[in-house]
C-alpha cells in the first residue's frame, strides 16, 4: 500500500463542470412514483461482502460461455477452438477483463452523475432517489473492481466511454444528465448486463450481475418516470436539444467510426497472448456464415433499436426528425441487418418497453 497523499498517481486531471445546485423547501412527497421507487430502493440494498461468495475461485470451464462482446462470436471459430487450452483461457480472461473494466469505469461515471443529480434536480423525491442510486453505483464499482481483480487486472477506459461520461458530467442541464446517463448509458449497460448474465455460467459473475442488473432496472425506471414527467413542460427548442443530446450519446457509444480504439485495445490483448490477429480475422471471414447462422434473430434489433429508442419514445423524446437521424446512423452501422428499410418501417418495428424491466433483465432470453 503506497503512502497516503492528496494527489494520487492514478487520478485524472480535474474536469470542470458547470452544475447548478438547487435547494428545495418542499419536503412532502410530490412525484409519487419517484417516492415509491426511492422506498423500493432503500428496501433492496445489498452488501457486496455479505451477499456474494468471494471465496469461490473463478470457474474456468464455466467462464468459457461468457460472451466476449465482439460483433461475431470469435470464440466459436475453428482457429479459437484449435488453441491450446491455456492460451484460450488467457485470451478469454483478458478480453473479459477489458470488457468488464469498461463496465467498471462506466459505473464510476454513473456514481458521479448520480451524486450530481442529488444536487441538481429540483424535486425532493428525485433528490432522494438519486441518493439511493449513488449508493448503488458505489457498490457496483466495488463489485466489478473486486471481480476483475480475481480475473486479471483493471484495463484502461475505452475513449468513447470516457467521452460520453465527460459530456454527461460537464453539462449544466440536469435533464441532459438524466437523458445521457439514465436513458442512454444505463439503457445500453442494462442490455449488456442482461446478455452477459443470461449467457455466463460462471456462478460468481452470474450472482454479481443479478444484483447489479436489478439495481440498474430501477435506475432506468427513475430516468423513464422522471423524464416522462418533465418533457411536456419543455419548449420545442428545449425538447429538440434534449433529443439531440440523446442521439449524440448513442452515436458516441455505438458508431463504428468510434470503434477503432476498441479494436486496437483488443488486438493488443491478442498480441500479449501471442495470437496472430490476421489469421484469426481470416478464419472469421471463412466461417462467417456458420458463425452468424446460430445468432438469434431477436438480437438483430440490438440495444439501440431494441431498448434505448423505445425508452426515448416512451419519454416523448422521439420526434420524426430525430428518428430519421437514428435510422440514418444505424443504417450506416448495421447495413442490411437494420430492421426497417425506411424511417416509417423502422418506427413501426420499434418494440414496446418491457412492462416489468426487472423481470425482463432476469429473463432467460438473451
Ligand atoms: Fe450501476
Ligand atoms: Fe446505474
Amino acid at each position: 500500500m503506497s503512502e497516503f497523499s492528496l494527489h494520487t498517481a492514478t487520478q485524472e486531471p480535474e474536469l470542470d463542470t458547470a452544475m447548478k445546485v438547487v435547494f428545495q423547501w418542499n419536503y412532502e412527497p410530490e412525484v409519487d412514483e419517484l417516492r415509491r421507487l426511492y422506498v423500493k430502493a432503500t428496501e433492496a440494498q445489498w452488501i457486496a461482502a455479505r451477499d456474494l461468495d468471494w471465496e469461490r475461485p473463478i470457474d474456468h470451464a464455466k467462464f468459457a460461455a461468457t460472451p466476449l462482446g465482439a460483433a461475431l462470436p470469435v470464440e466459436q471459430t475453428s482457429y479459437w477452438k484449435s488453441l491450446p487450452e491455456e492460451t484460450a483461457w488467457e485470451l478469454t480472461r483478458r478480453t473479459a477483463a477489458f470488457r468488464l473494466s469498461n463496465f467498471l469505469h462506466g459505473e464510476q461515471g454513473a456514481l458521479m452523475v448520480a451524486a450530481q443529480l442529488v444536487n441538481a434536480v429540483p424535486h425532493t423525491d428525485a433528490k432522494f432517489y438519486a441518493a439511493t442510486q449513488t449508493m448503488d453505483e458505489a457498490r457496483h464499482v466495488e463489485v466489478f473492481a473486486k471481480y476483475i481483480q480475481k480475473l486479471d487486472m483493471v484495463r484502461p477506459i475505452a475513449p468513447p466511454v470516457k467521452r460520453i461520461l465527460d459530456a454527461t458530467l460537464e453539462t449544466e442541464d440536469w435533464l441532459k444528465k438524466l437523458v445521457g446517463m439514465q436513458i442512454v448509458v444505463e439503457g445500453l449497460a442494462l442490455y449488456s448486463f442482461r446478455q452477459m448474465r443470461n449467457l455466463t455460467e460462471e456462478p460468481l459473475l452470474k450472482d454479481l450481475l443479478t444484483y447489479v442488473a436489478r439495481d440498474e432496472s430501477r435506475h432506468h425506471a427513475y430516468g423513464v418516470q422522471y423524464v416522462e414527467r418533465c418533457v411536456p413542460c419543455l419548449s420545442d427548442a428545449q425538447r429538440t436539444e434534449l433529443e439531440d443530446f440523446a442521439l449524440e450519446a448513442a452515436r458516441t457509444l455505438i458508431d463504428n467510426r468510434n470503434q477503432s480504439a476498441l479494436l486496437s485495445a483488443v488486438l493488443q490483448i491478442w498480441a500479449e497472448v501471442g495470437i496472430d490477429a490476421a489469421e484469426l480475422f481470416a478464419c472469421v471471414e471463412r466461417e462467417r456464415d456458420e458463425l452468424t447462422r446460430h445468432m438469434e434473430s431477436g438480437r438483430r434489433l440490438g440495444p439501440v433499436q431494441g431498448f434505448v429508442i423505445p425508452t426515448l419514445r416512451r419519454c416523448g423524446l422521439l420526434s420524426e426528425r430525430v428518428a430519421a437521424h437514428f435510422h440514418a446512423f444505424l443504417r450506416e452501422n448495421l447495413g442490411s441487418k437494420l430492421v426497417g428499410a425506411d424511417v416509417e418501417e423502422f418506427m413501426e418495428r420499434i418494440p414496446e418497453l418491457p412492462r416489468d424491466t426487472a423481470a425482463w433483465v432476469l429473463g432467460a432470453n438473451a
